[in-house]
């Protein structure tokens, strides 16, 4: 039995042929590459969908030569048996790192962003993706044993209501130094990122972990994929950008925390 539920009414859903339906008939047809859309367009809300193409492929084209596979490794040692729950998968390199590293868990991915489940979920058809919001989760109280929140937004609320009591919650940010000679390389004054305190309402930190290396991208293509998975392709004026597009290579730090929170 799934976890997911009706956005409409709240009541579960359930398969029959292509379709997810609700005891109140609400139906969802699942596309083609696999997915079910259960955004309802009064929870797209200011983030109307989310990554568009260009970054979505971007992050898949980068993510997939392995740069920052020593973050999945990570997360995949930490992840457990159960309902897992990508919140924010994004075109589902984690997602389906989890996959591999537990075979039999049973997994949902949603994100906001229709391009990024679409990738996602032809990867494998063994992972549930939906589009949804984190802020409007379609899944069902105290059903997850696992969330996974991986560089995407945060829903305090939404996480504690599906997570059940004891439910783990695994979440990576940027550290101080992340992409630190990629600004340095754009920006005449570049800012170390600022990492908020660990501290979650409803949560415990279980622990921590900085992972932390460098790495070289071989080509100016690399560097353009990895700068428009960041938050500041979109605040780049144009001698930024042609200082970009003039870079052959780059070695850059990656720094990241892994963090495992449990609920209380
Ligand atoms: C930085 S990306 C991270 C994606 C993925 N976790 C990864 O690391 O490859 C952030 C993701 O959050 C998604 N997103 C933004 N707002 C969202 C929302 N309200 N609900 C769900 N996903 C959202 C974006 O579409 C994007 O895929
Ligand atoms: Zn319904």
């Amino acid at each position: 039995m799934g976890i997911l539920i009706c956005p409409v009414c709240r009541e579960k859903l359930g398969i029959s042929g292509k379709t997810y339906t609700c005891a109140n008939r609400h139906s969802f047809d699942i596309a083609r590459s696999g997915y079910v859309n259960l955004l309802l367009s009064k929870h797209t809300g200011k983030t109307v969908h989310g990554d568009n193409k260009i970054m979505v492929q971007a992050r898949r084209d980068f993510l997939e030569k392995g740069y920052y596979s020593p973050l999945r490794e990570s997360l995949c040692e930490n992840v457990q048996e159960g309902v897992i729950l990508d919140a924010g998968c994004g075109e589902g390199y984690y997602t389906n790192g989890i996959l591999n590293a537990l075979p039999n868990a049973e997994i949902y991915g949603i994100d906001i962003s229709k391009t990024a489940v679409d990738m996602a979920s032809k990867r494998t058809k063994k992972i549930t993706f939906a589009t949804a919001s984190v802020f409007n989760i379609p899944v069902a109280d105290s059903s997850v044993d696992t969330l996974v929140t991986i560089f995407s937004p945060y829903c305090s609320a939404e996480f504690l209501r599906v997570l059940k009591i004891n439910g783990i919650m695994i979440m990576a940010i940027p550290s101080e130094n992340h992409l630190l000679e990629l600004k340095q390389a754009v920006y005449d004054t570049p800012y170390k990122n600022k990492v908020k305190p660990y501290e979650l309402d409803g949560f415990g930190l279980v622990s921590k972990k900085r992972i932390t290396y460098n790495f070289t991208l071989e080509s100016n293509k690399d560097i353009q994929s990895l700068f428009s998975m960041t938050p500041y392709f979109y605040r780049t004026n144009y001698t930024q950008s042609k200082k970009l597009a003039e870079l052959e290579n780059l070695t850059t730090t990656a720094d990241f925390e892994l963090l495992i929170y449990r609920k209380f």
